[in-house]
C-alpha cells in the first residue's frame, strides 16, 4: 500500500463526484448540451480513490475510461443526474460537483422528430434544479460540499458568491480561456477558495494535477472535521 493511502482522512470516506455535461432533450434525435469532456471530475474521482475513499462517479455523456477503483453512474439529463445524486445525499461524506449541468431544459420535449415546417420556432426552456447547492443547503455539520465555477471573465467575485449562496466548503474557480482552462483542453488553473476566505492561486497544471492540489485541500478540511 502507498503511504497515502494509509494516513489519508479521505480513506474509507465516501465522496460523490458528479462529471461532465449533461443533455437536455429537443425531441427525439436532438438535444441542447455545453462542451464539457468531463476530464476534470475524473480526474477528481480517480484521485480521491487513490487515497481510499470510496468514490461513485456519477458522469453524463463522455468519452472517457472510468478512474480505477471508481464506482460509474451513467447519467444524461440533469434530472436524471439530481435523482441519481439525491440518492446518496444523507450517505455521502464529500459532495463534489464538477459537472457542467444544463441550467434549463426544454420545458416540453417533442417524443418524435420535429419535422421542418415553420421559419421560426421557440423552444420554452424551463430551469433545472442545482443538484450541488440542494445537497450543500441540507448538509450536516460532518459532511463537505465543494463546487466549481467557470467564468469567462477573471472576475474571481463570481465564485465567491456563488460559495456564499450554495454555502460551500470550497469552490475552484476556473478561468475559462479556450486554449488553457476550461472546457476539452488539458489543463485548468483554478482558484481554490474556502469557507475561510482562505485563497489558492494554482498554475496552470494538468487536470490530474489540478485533481491531486484541489484534495490535498480536501483533505484538510476533511481532517480537521473529523480528528
Ligand atoms: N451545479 C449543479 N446543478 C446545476 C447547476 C450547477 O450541481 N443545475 C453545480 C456545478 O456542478 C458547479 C456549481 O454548481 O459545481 C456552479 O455551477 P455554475 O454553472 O458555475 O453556476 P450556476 O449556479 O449554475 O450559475 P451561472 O451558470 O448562472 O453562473
Ligand atoms: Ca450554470
Amino acid at each position: 500500500l502507498h503511504s497515502t493511502q494509509q494516513e489519508s482522512p479521505l480513506q474509507g470516506r465516501s465522496i460523490v463526484v458528479t462529471a461532465g455535461p449533461t443533455r437536455e432533450k429537443i425531441d427525439g434525435v436532438r438535444y441542447i448540451s455545453n462542451y464539457s469532456s468531463g476530464k476534470m471530475g475524473f480526474a477528481i474521482a480517480g484521485a480521491a480513490a487513490k487515497r481510499g475513499a470510496l468514490v461513485t462517479l456519477i458522469t453524463g455523456p463522455v468519452h472517457l475510461e472510468t478512474p480505477p477503483g471508481v464506482k460509474r453512474i451513467d447519467v444524461e439529463s440533469a434530472l436524471e443526474m439530481h435523482a441519481a445524486a439525491r440518492t446518496f445525499f444523507q450517505s455521502c461524506h464529500i459532495f463534489i460537483g464538477a459537472a457542467a449541468v444544463a441550467d434549463y431544459r426544454p420545458a416540453a420535449p417533442y417524443e418524435r422528430k420535429m419535422k421542418k415546417e415553420a421559419e421560426e420556432i421557440e423552444i420554452t426552456l424551463v430551469k433545472n434544479p442545482d443538484i450541488l447547492a440542494e445537497f450543500s443547503l441540507q448538509k450536516s455539520t460532518k459532511q463537505l460540499a465543494i463546487g466549481f465555477a467557470l467564468e469567462m471573465q477573471s472576475d474571481i467575485d463570481n465564485a465567491r458568491k456563488k460559495l456564499e449562496s450554495k454555502q460551500l466548503d470550497l469552490i475552484a474557480f476556473n478561468f475559462f480561456d479556450r486554449k488553457t482552462s476550461g472546457f476539452e483542453v488539458d489543463t485548468n488553473i483554478l482558484t481554490l477558495i474556502e469557507r475561510s476566505g482562505k485563497t489558492t492561486e494554482l498554475p496552470q497544471l494538468t487536470k490530474h494535477d489540478a485533481a491531486e492540489r484541489l484534495l490535498e485541500v480536501i483533505e484538510k478540511q476533511y481532517g480537521s472535521k473529523s480528528p
